[in-house]
């Protein structure tokens, strides 16, 4: 009697499973792991996934398990996939589940591609790029105006940019590229790696001929590793970018973007590799994070403003700077930048403010606090006569400077300990030293004086040398700037 019941009770339960699967289009019945209330291995199930489909044990069909109803929310629209139970809102989509194979040869592209296109359908999902893979990627984009808000893409793996000329045509602004994104992630211990020895060595000069022949067909412009563009609340953390053919970190058009427990680390004779590049963008948070690259660690462009920087480390590199700013007579526009709590070791120049002449604008309430310097060559610098070519005209017009505070600025310098280089018709205004002790790494050695050139301001406490250049007060000869220059 009783078997016959549970004969019948199988039947059903049966036709029920077959009704379900035919009806919904992800259902574990398929996997022949139906049923069972012990926790799938979702890891080994998910890599022995096919290609290009969506895991299963991510997103499960409703039929799939019985055990609980998803509640309908304006994101799960009948249909779509829910997630499992145990974390309501974690859409997982693994790179290895789109076809990549992760051998660092083989072209991962478009699993990457596919990967991103259904991550981006859903609200708060993640792209997991997973460890001990290396994952080769040619330059991509990925693109958001069409995707959900709050993507994570976790980066436990190592990308590695291809090294062929081919693979960037006739030259790329960016490798990696995030774009028109309203709450974007990246986490997680993985590397991004940019391979850009073949890049580094293109100026003909110093270079010798068989590294010349092997990189002399890549393309003149050199990508940035990851650029950030027209996005709003952006975090980085925690993982490594380096060996970037230039810039490994760039932030164009980005409000509300935080930087923390990063590395990024080129060698020092690398290139035009700055560290992290921040143009027109505002609201940037960077801390905690270590920087050694062949320029500027961090390097703050124009548009930019409420920008922290602290508790960062800096070396190798050209220190942390505002500009070059005015180049070919462009308007520039930076304020309110707090860097603090700073180790600049080996590095170019400490703190630095760099303009061409011929700008117009403003650079303005600008804090350097708590920076520490060993062996640095310059610590504190304006040069409002900056130049990369040979030479460059004299002009009269300058982005204007005010309102700089340096304070508590300590270690050890190895050719000048201040350069305060300003405008003729444009002088620096509301300069203030505190606390800054500045010492020869070798005091038997020749080293240049503090230098001021058209600095007004104030010292708050005697400084180590002692800096007699600064003038004090406001600038007479102030032109007043025209309204087209204000920003
Ligand atoms: C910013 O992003 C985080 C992480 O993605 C998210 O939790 C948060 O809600 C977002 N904030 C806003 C204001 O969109
Ligand atoms: C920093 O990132 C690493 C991964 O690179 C992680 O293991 C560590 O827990 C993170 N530390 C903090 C304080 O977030
Ligand atoms: C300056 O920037 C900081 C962030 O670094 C922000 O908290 C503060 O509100 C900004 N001040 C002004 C006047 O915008
Ligand atoms: C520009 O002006 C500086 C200082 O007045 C002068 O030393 C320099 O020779 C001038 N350069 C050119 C190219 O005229």
């Amino acid at each position: 009697m009783s078997g016959i019941s549970l004969k019948g009770i199988g039947v059903f339960l049966l036709l029920v499973l077959v009704v379900l699967c035919s009806t919904f289009d992800v259902c574990d019945g398929r996997r022949g792991k139906h049923w069972r209330h012990k926790k799938a291995p979702y890891s080994s199930l998910a890599k022995k996934k096919g290609k290009g489909k969506i895991s299963g044990s991510y997103h499960r069909g409703r039929g799939g398990r019985g055990q609980w109803s998803p509640k309908p929310s304006p994101n799960n629209s009948p249909g779509k996939r829910y997630p499992r139970p145990a974390a309501p809102k974690a859409a997982m989509f693994d790179v290895l589940d789109f076809g990549a194979k992760g051998d660092g040869v083989t072209d991962d592209t478009k699993a990457f591609e596919a990967a991103w296109a259904a991550a981006c359908k859903v609200e708060a999902s993640t792209m997991v790029v997973p460890a001990e893979f290396r994952f080769l990627v040619r330059p991509i984009s990925f693109s958001g105006p069409y995707c959900q808000p709050n993507i994570v893409f976790q980066l436990d793996g190592t990308i590695i940019a291809p090294t062929s000329s081919k693979a960037w045509g006739s030259g790329l602004l960016q490798w990696l590229e995030f774009t028109k994104l309203k709450g974007i992630t990246i986490s997680g211990s993985g590397i991004i790696e940019g391979r850009g020895s073949v890049w580094w060595t293109n100026s003909e000069s110093d270079v010798d001929p068989i590294h010349a022949k092997l990189s002399a067909k890549m393309p003149e412009i050199k990508p940035t590793a990851l650029r950030f563009y027209g996005s709003y609340n952006v975090t980085v953390t925690g993982i490594t970018i380096q060996n970037s053919p230039q810039c490994h970190l760039k932030f164009d058009f980005c409000d509300a973007v935080q930087v923390f427990n990063i590395t990024i680390s080129s060698p020092g004779s690398s290139l035009n590799t700055d560290g992290i590049h921040l143009q027109n963008s505002k609201d940037v948070s960077i801390h905690h994070t270590d920087l050694g690259c062949g320029d500027d660690c961090i390097s703050i462009q124009t548009g930019c403003s409420n920008i922290n920087i602290h508790n960062v480390n800096c070396g190798p590199g050209h220190g942390i700077s505002i500009g070059g700013l005015g180049r070919d007579n462009t308007k520039a526009c930076v304020s309110n930048i707090t860097v603090r709590d700073v180790n600049m070791h080996n590095t170019m120049n400490g703190v630095r403010v760099k303009t061409w002449q011929g700008g117009s604008g403003s650079v303005q309430s600008i804090r350097f606090s708590n920076i520490k310097v060993s062996e640095v060559q310059t610590p504190i610098v304006i040069d409002q006569f900056y130049c990369d070519r040979r030479s460059c005209k004299n002009q009269t017009s300058a982005v204007a400077l005010s309102s700089i505070a340096y304070e508590n600025i300590k270690g050890t310098f190895t050719v000048q300990p201040v350069r305060l280089a300003c405008s003729d018709s444009l002088p620096c205004s509301g300069i203030s030293l505190t606390e800054v002790e500045l010492k020869p790494l070798q005091e038997h050695y020749h080293m240049y004086e503090p230098f001021c050139w058209q600095a007004y301001g104030e010292l708050y406490t005697p400084t180590v040398p002692p800096i007699v250049c600064l003038q004090t007060g406001k600038p007479t000869s102030n032109r007043i700037q025209s309204d087209h220059d204000s920003c």
